[in-house]
């Protein structure tokens, strides 16, 4: 895993500059070399000096996927839903302890959900941050994004530290093989940024500690049980499987 910079540019006023470096420890670069983050476009992008085809990442909740499934996804029916228990309940509390862009946060919080997300990455951190700043501020989006909260720290230390949730939800790293050039194009990013959760067993325990009423463990179909642990139930959706831990009934 590398450090990433953040690019120092007329379009990064000196306020955000001061706030992400403040809030995620971000160096500050002129000349980058790898993996920055920069100002594009009102937006924090992440992006490679090497890799010039790899175009700008960044959590965008207004457009592409996110508003797509926002507007037409199937809601309640969705497999996500189905294994957190919004389908028999929208107000629940939601701890995401691997957020990273935050998409399947904004789906559980566009059906209702409270989501914090917890993110250790500071890059990933500080894109999620921004993805949240830009929603607040757009009306068709603040009210979801109102419901999700960011917390940059592990996620141990969220799950031992925090209040007690109705969910958790866990979406650890795993080698992929999906063959969508954006997948493709993200998960060369993540891989290159985040790295391997190697350590991703471990919070299968604290989690089930936390969560009042269900884990959901979200693998690629292909994969093992988290922790080598048989879970109670598991939904199947269109690329992945939902692992659903239950502690008591929603
Ligand atoms: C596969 S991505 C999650 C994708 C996310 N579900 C989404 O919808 O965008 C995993 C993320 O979890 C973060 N992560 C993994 N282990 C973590 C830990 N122990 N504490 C906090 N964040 C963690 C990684 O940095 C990475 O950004």
């Amino acid at each position: 895993m590398s450090a990433i910079s953040l690019l120092q540019s007329a379009e990064l006023s000196t306020d955000y500059r001061q706030q992400l470096q403040q809030q995620f420890g971000l160096c500050i670069t002129t000349e980058p070399d790898g993996w920055y983050l920069s100002m594009q476009q009102g937006a924090l992008v992440l992006q490679n000096s090497h890799l010039p085809k790899q175009g700008a990442i960044l959590v965008d909740f207004a457009s592409g996927a996110s508003s797509y499934r926002r507007q037409h996804g199937g809601g309640k029916s969705e497999a996500i839903a189905k294994a957190v228990g919004l389908n028999k309940k929208t107000q629940l509390s939601v701890l995401d302890a691997t957020a990273g862009l935050g998409r399947d946060a904004f789906v559980l919080a566009s059906l209702g959900a409270s989501v914090t997300l917890v993110e250790r990455n500071p890059a990933v951190a500080a894109l999620l941050a921004d993805g949240l700043r830009r929603a607040v501020a757009d009306p068709m989006l603040s009210s979801v994004a109102g419901r999700m909260q960011l917390c940059h720290c592990p996620a141990m230390q969220a799950l031992k530290n925090s209040a007690a949730v109705d969910v958790v939800f866990l979406d650890p790293m795993f080698p992929a093989r999906e063959k969508s050039a954006q997948v493709k194009k993200e998960m060369r990013a993540f891989h290159d940024v985040v790295g391997s959760d190697d350590d991703a067993d471990n919070l299968l325990a604290p989690a089930l500690q936390l969560a009042q009423k269900r884990v959901v463990v979200k693998r690629p179909g292909y994969a093992g049980w988290l922790a080598d642990k048989a879970p109670t139930m598991a939904v199947t959706g269109k690329n992945n499987r939902f692992d659903v831990y239950v502690n008591a009934a929603i």
